[in-house]
């Protein structure tokens, strides 16, 4: 009889499968600009946008720390942003500000003339997914993504980065019309999630990285229902891959999200894995959440932060180790380098 295929070891942590004590990890921005390699087919490439949007080049910047540093999962090569852009919101990026949306939603009437979210306008993305599916190791899963209805909100109200000072105003000044945008991304979230699973993602991440902005008495209608939405949307379309939520400063919610149907939730770094994984370990599986700030000291420092984060994890199985935000541009290689070897490590010989 011959042996069932492995199951990769990131999928059967966030199925809270007993994985013999090995922790799999991976990071947030794991592909990006601390990378060589990467600063080079950038500029060969031109923008940030052209990369995204060719899926050679999408498909090889994904796999480019999979070949240098052998993370259990590969995250494709996109961003939030993408379906804002493909709302016919015109998305760009300003070199030393970041991204900014050239058509932003402000009035009912722009809110009104919103598009349904059309998949197709991201075939590129499916393209990319399907080419790096195809190069990757069996045992390396791949994540699809895309933001949480609240912080595309954000994005698509100001336009920019920042306080999100409009997004927030319109939250208080006009709820229906907030409301509309956040049911509309709802659907488009779901909506790209299931194209990217059927393009051959394993685990699909919902970055709802300003979720800590909702205020306090509207986080059901802001951050849990849209999320109940997508899970309920992508369930009845079948799709079954394991989702990631990543409320960022939000874990007074985190009773609430695990109770959502998602497999995981991501830990940001301010909040406590160790009390997290006592009150929910089993139920839901937790990711995170190394500083990423430690990441710009010293491999001795690495491996010591390293191992703290392992220490904390305090239920038997369930734990994706990542840091709590993305990695920064300024970290060294040679500390993920060494951020790698001491999960490995400290996480027990049996992998695989
Ligand atoms: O994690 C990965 O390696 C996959 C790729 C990925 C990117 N953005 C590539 C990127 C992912 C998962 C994202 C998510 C994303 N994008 C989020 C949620 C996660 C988070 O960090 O909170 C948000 C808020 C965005 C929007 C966005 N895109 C911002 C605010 C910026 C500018 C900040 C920055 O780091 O420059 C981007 C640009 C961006 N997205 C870069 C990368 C690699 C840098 C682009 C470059 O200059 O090369």
């Amino acid at each position: 009889m011959s042996a069932a295929p492995t199951k990769p070891l990131l999928l059967r942590t966030l199925a809270c499968e007993d994985t013999a004590g090995a922790t799999p990890i991976w990071v947030m921005r794991q592909a990006g600009r601390y990378l060589p390699e990467y600063r080079e087919l950038r500029q060969k490439a031109g923008s940030f946008l052209a990369l995204c949007r060719d899926p050679a080049l999408a498909s090889e910047v994904t796999l480019q720390p999979i070949r240098r540093f052998g993370f259990d999962a590969a995250i494709i090569f996109s961003d939030i942003l993408l379906v804002p852009d493909a709302l016919g919101l015109e998305l760009g990026f300003v070199d030393g500000e970041g991204p900014v949306l050239g058509r932003p939603l402000r009035t009912a009437a722009a809110v009104a003339a919103l598009p349904s979210f059309d998949p197709a306008r991201l075939a590129h993305l499916d393209e990319a997914i399907a080419r790096t599916r195809a190069e990757l190791p069996a045992a390396t899963a791949l994540i699809g993504f895309t933001g949480g209805a609240f912080t595309l909100a954000c994005y698509m109200v100001d336009g920019r980065g920042g306080d999100f000072w409009q997004a927030r105003r319109m939250l208080h000044a006009e709820p229906d019309l907030f409301q509309r945008i956040i049911d509309a991304n709802a659907t488009a979230i779901a909506s790209s999630l299931a194209a990217q699973a059927a393009a051959g993602c394993d685990v699909l991440m919902v970055f709802d990285s300003w979720a800590g902005l909702a205020p306090r008495g509207r986080e059901e209608e802001l951050l849990l229902n849209p999320l109940r939405a997508v899970m309920a949307q992508l369930r009845a379309a079948g799709v079954a891959q394991p989702v990631i939520a990543f409320l960022r400063n939000a874990s007074h919610l985190a009773a609430a999200a695990a109770a959502t149907g998602v497999a995981c939730l991501g830990v940001d770094w301010q909040s406590d894995l160790g009390a997290l994984s006592r009150e929910l370990g089993g139920r839901v599986a937790l990711q995170g959440n190394l500083d990423p700030a430690v990441l710009l000291t010293d491999p001795a420092t690495v491996a010591r932060e390293a191992q703290r984060v392992l220490a904390a994890y305090a239920a038997p199985a369930g734990h994706v180790f990542n840091l709590g935000h993305g990695v920064d541009k300024e970290t060294p290689v040679a500390n993920m380098e060494a951020l790698v070897a001491a999960v490995r490590e400290g996480s027990g010989a049996a992998r695989g």
